[in-house]
């Protein structure tokens, strides 16, 4: 029993909105959920993915810890948006002693940022569709004092953290361990968080397409807030009250459909332009996360525009889960914020 692994770690969602942790136990029989929980993130306190009140969050971060009792001080982190550049480019092929080097020197003129100020990673995806002599590679680049201040938070909050992902790449390791999947599907991972939405076209474990953009919950609260003329606590209650409650339903409703149709045609658009660059005619089905999720006038409309199945992730159906410990009730409510916890969690310490 226990956790005797060194390469143990907790996954921990430091998400604008919500903080979320878990922790998994892995075996060759399968891996067991062993904690999860989140706790809300005071209003302001995490903005555009940097942390504006350390103190505040480190505290809350805390408190998470507290109530689930993980004593474990190891986590595995992400960061996110418009704060972390990826993309897919085309290089040359090299000698792999040449290749940081030469990736380095091509990825300058992608990357907005001086390439002393970022840490670069990056993964080779294959051969170039268009020259065998070129190939495909994924580039991440993160800012180093945007790492330094995850670090900095994490320290604060007296934990250690090992591992700094990027969201959508937990989120589709999460995602990889679920049952029922076809390597011919081409898949639109989404993720609409509260002040972000990540998008990920995946097909048989390989990403094809990564995006961020602005668009989140936080859109309809603000609007909420100021179409009732109320603070922003009072319109996120409002928003996780039933539209019945609401002062008046029909501008509740009004507000749904508004951020649904933005959020809609900025999705259509980019999968639009993927796939007028390559040889993929259709998505296959569209697997949405976060708290968007919970949206229904938007989960309707998506489906209606692009013309494909949209189903809501199921995070912990690859896991084994106790009942007693977690009601199903519980699991089923929460699937939609847990899968970037839990795909933090599902990571080693000797992975990258
Ligand atoms: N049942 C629900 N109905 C409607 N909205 C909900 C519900 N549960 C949560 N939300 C909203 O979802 C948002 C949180 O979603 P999520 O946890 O995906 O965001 P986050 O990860 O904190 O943000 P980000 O990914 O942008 O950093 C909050 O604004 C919350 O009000
Ligand atoms: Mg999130």
């Amino acid at each position: 029993m226990g956790f005797s692994r060194k390469d143990h770690l907790v996954g921990l969602d430091i998400g604008a909105a919500t903080i979320k942790a878990a922790e998994i136990q892995m075996s060759k029989k399968g891996n067991t959920l062993k904690k999860f929980g989140m706790i809300p993130v005071a209003p302001g306190a995490i903005a555009d993915g940097r942390i504006m009140d350390m103190p505040e969050v480190a505290n809350t971060i805390q408190t998470l810890f507290k109530s689930l009792k993980i004593r474990e001080k190891k986590v595995a982190i992400s960061t996110g948006g418009q704060t972390v550049v990826i993309k897919t480019i085309n290089t040359a092929k090299v000698p792999e002693k040449d290749l940081q080097q030469a990736i380095v020197t091509e990825a300058e003129q992608y990357i907005p940022y001086d390439i002393e100020d970022v840490n670069i990673d990056y993964q080779i995806m294959g051969e170039s569709e268009f020259s065998s002599e070129q190939m495909d590679v994924l580039l991440v680049a993160v800012k180093k004092d945007l790492v330094a201040e995850y670090m900095a938070l994490t320290d604060m909050a007296g934990l250690n953290a090992s591992i700094i992902d990027v969201d959508t790449f937990a989120l589709q390791n999460m995602y990889e361990t679920l049952p029922g999947q076809n390597p011919e599907d081409l898949t639109l991972l989404l993720d609409v968080g509260a002040s972000k939405t990540s998008l990920n076209l995946v097909k048989d474990n390989i990403s094809m397409m990564m995006q961020d953009n602005g668009s989140g919950t936080f859109q309809i609260i603000e609007e909420l807030a100021a179409r009732f003329d109320t603070d922003l606590s009072t319109a996120e209650k409002m928003l996780l009250a039933p539209v019945s409650e609401a002062p008046d339903p029909e501008i509740m409703t009004a507000v749904f459909h508004q951020a649904a149709d933005i959020w809609c045609s900025e999705i259509n658009e980019a999968v639009h332009t993927f796939l007028s660059n390559t040889q993929e005619e259709r998505i296959t089905r569209i697997v949405v996360s976060g708290g968007g999720a919970y949206i229904q006038p938007f989960m309707d409309r998506l489906e209606t525009e692009m013309d494909v199945r949209v189903v809501v992730i199921e995070p912990f159906a690859g896991l084994e889960v106790n009942d007693k410990t977690f009601s199903p009730a519980y699991i089923s409510q929460v699937g939609p914020l847990a899968p970037i916890a839990l795909g933090l969690a599902l990571r080693r310490v000797d992975d990258k």
